[in-house]
């Protein structure tokens, strides 16, 4: 009997190990020259010394290098950047649920450390990738292994954990496809959002400490304020690593579904979709199943994710829109059927009709936890826009108390946005339910957003010891304070 899983691991490792890294790698092990299925290439390994690490047969692998890299995204501008395989996005990563999977990172940046992290996973605190918190940085010229369990399937991403890497290009798609999937479609596709910007993110950051690129008007009070919808200027808007004058393309015949993972992986944008003259049924949120709901548009924040099945309704060429949220561009993609050449609609969308909204999300079956002692909190989200400090509770991360939690806990938290400004909070290593009046199939999700002045509560259980950051996904917020760890006790 052939088996499934070996082949997965040849054919993924044909398309996707794309090993663009200097030579020497592994403790000068032959992987470095033979990206093949790890069953072949772990006969091939001679004595190691330098590592214990013993390759698993039959495991997915993909082999990353994070190096510098020269990017022109928009066609505009080159731009030093940071990226895995000199790509971005950073190459697809696709696996099924059920197996093992390895990823070696090799960090071929000649001074900086760098750190992946897989958002929205369920893997062990030391897998999570989150400098200080549950493991190291990768120092310059060194290779870390990335290895897990995929306990579930969906949607994800991933991206560097340092600094500002993710804004200069690391960030990619993390598909994993249901042992046993009940949508049945023709077509799938990821369709990854990103911000670009043509300065350096840490200058960008910079100005933002320096006083408030918006200043007050003279007698403003903070209750008159408007809220804020971004704080940085961006050169472009990306789908699939491009900007609006080479848009990303796909062909289907009329009739045909296709199911478009959509992932908003840009650093500080919130984006509006739709896809002209067409509805899109949303049947996963955040990776999950939820019951398929039909909409117009729907607003996506940073780090979340909405699987959307479309069907073409006839011959044409049909433009998805991704409209920055502050209206200052934004990011298409175009779907057409093989008899329509792809024309670009690049007017700005208007968004009218049903909007998608978390009250519309219900999981497909109940997502109740199971008992365990109540650990309450309400953590107020906080900014200080002159100096550009964000906190919670009044404390800047790092420089904060760890929240405290027991395994079996049923954490439950009230997050009270004080400020002016969106922000998606992004929990590691769970999911969490969204309250919000779905009862029993409350929505679960990774990243939840937290409007101005809205209080909006979660609550998880704690099942996966270890330290996990919860932190806001704007990444400048991130930078800047807005974070916290939750840390179980002995
Ligand atoms: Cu998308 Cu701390 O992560
Ligand atoms: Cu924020």
């Amino acid at each position: 009997m052939k088996d499934q899983d070996s082949n997965d691991s040849i054919r993924m490792s044909r398309r996707d190990l794309l090993w663009m890294g200097t030579a020497g790698l592994v403790g000068g092990s032959l992987l470095a020259r033979t990206p093949t299925a790890l069953g072949q290439a772990s006969a091939q390994l001679g004595p190691n010394n330098e590592a214990a690490y013993v390759p698993r047969p039959r495991a997915p692998q993909y082999r990353f290098g994070v190096g510098a890299t020269m990017l022109n995204l928009d066609g505009r501008q080159v731009v030093p950047g940071i990226a895995v395989n000199g790509q971005y996005p950073s190459p697809e990563i696709r696996v099924r649920e059920g197996s093992m999977l390895r990823i070696e990172v090799q960090n071929t940046l000649p001074n900086e450390p760098t750190s992946i992290h897989w958002h929205g996973l369920l893997l062990p605190a030391g897998m999570d990738g989150v400098p200080a918190v549950s493991g190291f940085p990768i120092a310059p010229k060194r290779v870390f292994v990335y290895e897990y369990p995929l306990l579930q399937s969906g949607t994800y991403w991933y991206h560097s954990h340092w600094r500002l890497q993710e804004q200069i290009g690391m960030a990619g798609p993390f598909v994993i496809e249901a042992r046993d999937e009940p949508l049945r479609v023709d077509h799938d596709a990821v369709v990854l959002l990103g911000d670009w910007l043509h300065q350096s993110p840490y200058a960008a950051l910079a100005a933002l400490k320096k006083g408030p690129s918006k200043p007050m008007a003279a007698g403003a009070k903070m209750a008159d304020m408007k809220p804020d919808l971004a704080d940085i200027e961006y050169n472009a808007f990306l789908l699939n690593g491009r900007a609006t004058q080479d848009p990303w393309t796909y062909s289907a015949r009329p009739g045909e579904r296709i199911r478009l993972r959509i992932i908003n992986a840009a650093a500080s944008t919130y984006f509006r979709l739709r896809l002209d003259g067409h509805p899109l049924t949303i049947t996963h949120a955040d990776g999950l199943a939820v019951e398929p709901v039909t909409v117009d548009h729907l607003q996506m924040g940073m780090a979340e994710i909405y699987d959307a099945v479309v069907t073409l309704s006839g011959s044409g060429s049909y433009t998805l829109h991704a409209a920055a949220i502050d209206g200052s561009g934004q990011a298409i993609g175009v779907l057409h059927t093989p008899d329509a050449a792809a024309k670009a609609n690049l007017a700005m969308p208007t968004f009218e009709g049903r909007a998608l909204s978390y009250g519309d999300l219900r999981a497909v079956a109940p997502t109740t936890l199971p008992p365990g002692p109540a650990r309450p909190f309400t953590l107020a989200l906080q900014g200080d826009m002159a100096k550009y400090v964000w906190m919670i509770n009044g404390q800047v991360y790092p420089k904060s108390d760890p929240l405290l939690i027991r395994q079996g806990d049923l954490v439950q938290i009230e997050l009270r946005n004080e400020s002016l400004m969106w922000h998606p909070m992004h929990l590691h290593g769970h999911f969490f339910r969204v309250l919000q009046g779905a009862g029993e199939r409350a929505p679960l999700k990774h990243t939840v957003n937290v409007a101005p002045r809205e209080t909006v509560r979660i609550e998880f259980s704690a099942d996966n010891p270890g330290r996990w950051i919860f932190h806001c996904h704007n990444l400048y917020h991130f930078e800047a304070g807005m974070a916290r760890v939750f840390e179980y006790e002995a």
